[in-house]
């Protein structure tokens, strides 16, 4: 099996850095536009035969050392009885976004084995269908993110209806929190009881909050996710049963010195700080993900190796350190050149 994506999530010596790409199975890939052609992406997420199928796309095509399970991070709030829409232009939608009370006291916290069923169900075909060829990456939202798609209706410039609920109604806010905090640790508990080898917590938007509203309103529900799926686990520091953790921030480089009071084993880092000064502002209590800026896939080939090579020299230090993007690659990259990365970090990262 190969386990070095795992190794390095611990911390552990590996022969070389190990690669995957946020947002890996989508649409830059040929393949995965032909089935998409078929059918649209809700119905692609809860049907776990082609679920499975996208998830492994990119491992046979680009061989990258992780498969993630392919989903969204708002499906869970579907299953809390959110009505979810995806439109082709303005991406996910919620028609009736929470605004107060009475739509907060509605929300489920629902059983995964009952209406997350086909996400368990696409975590056990992967298990089976990767038969131990690259680890599998299970994942979340993590409760700020997700909870601003719910508060918002959708992707947001500044974030002015979850703002102004923490500002002016905390309590409100926080009650929500409670809820989605408590759905997607018992959603992650599930996804490693099904069989997801590591977790990823993606709170993309955490970002555009001050430190100090980080503190408050952030943190405290991805350590409660964090601390509630390890005290599940037996014995989290033994080898065979530690399921690794990362966290990924997007816009990090503020909050850092606050993310390092989470328990997580990896934090993932965007592109807009030099991950060498992230390393040593975290210190040697996590593993590192990340931190090419994606759009350094439109560079040329001799000009993505460059970048590979930078990148590894920075991480050097890193107590472990996963290759990935800053974020998502984005749909309109080259397939050449997403392998052209995986290629360069496999011959460049190779430990002495
Ligand atoms: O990484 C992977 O390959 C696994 C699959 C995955 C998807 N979304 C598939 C997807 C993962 C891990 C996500 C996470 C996700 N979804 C995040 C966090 C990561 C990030 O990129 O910030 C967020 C914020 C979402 C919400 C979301 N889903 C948006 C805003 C959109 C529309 C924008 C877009 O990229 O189209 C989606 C749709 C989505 N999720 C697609 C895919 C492959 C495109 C749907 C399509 O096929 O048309």
């Amino acid at each position: 099996m190969n386990d070095i994506f795992l190794k390095a999530c611990r911390g552990e010596p590996v022969p070389y850095t190990p690669v995957w790409i946020m947002r890996q199975a989508g649409r830059y890939l040929k393949q995965y536009q032909k089935i998409r052609k078929r059918v649209d992406f809700l119905t692609l997420c809860k049907t776990p035969e082609l679920a499975a199928q996208v998830t492994i796309q990119p491992i046979d095509a680009l061989g990258v050392d992780a498969a993630i399970l392919f989903s969204d991070i708002l499906i869970p709030a579907a299953a809390m009885g959110m009505e979810l829409k995806f439109s082709e232009k303005k991406g996910p939608v919620f028609a009736k976004p929470i605004r107060d009370r009475a739509s907060i006291d509605k929300l489920l916290i629902p059983q995964p084995e009952e209406s997350l069923n086909f996400v368990l169900e696409t975590i056990r075909i992967l298990r089976s269908e990767l038969s131990g060829k690259v680890p599998l990456i299970g994942f979340s939202g993590a409760p700020f993110t997700m909870a601003t798609y719910m508060i918002e209706g959708g992707t947001s410039k500044n974030f002015l209806h979850t703002k102004k609920m923490i500002f002016q109604n905390p309590d409100l806010y926080k009650s929500l929190m409670d809820k989605v905090a408590k759905t997607i640790t018992k959603y992650l508990k599930a996804q490693i009881d099904a069989g997801a080898q590591a977790i990823q917590l993606f709170d993309t938007w955490a970002g555009v909050l001050s430190p100090m509203d980080y503190r408050e309103f952030a943190l405290p529900y991805v350590k409660r996710v964090i601390d509630g799926i390890k005290s599940q686990i037996p014995n989290p520091k033994s080898q065979n049963n530690c399921v690794p953790i990362i966290y990924f921030v997007g816009e990090c480089s503020g909050l850092l010195e606050e993310i390092k009071s989470c328990n997580a084993d990896v934090i993932g880092i965007d592109w807009r700080i030099n991950i060498d000064e992230a390393i040593k502002r975290l210190g040697n209590n996590f593993s590192v993900q990340g931190n090419l800026d994606p759009c350094a896939l439109f560079l040329s080939r001799d000009k993505i190796e460059k970048r590979v090579k930078e990148l590894l020299l920075r991480a050097v230090f890193a107590r472990g350190h996963i290759f990935n993007l800053g974020h998502g690659i984005l749909p309109e990259t080259p397939e050449a050149n997403a392998i052209a990365m995986v290629e360069a970090v496999h011959k460049y990262g190779k430990k002495q």
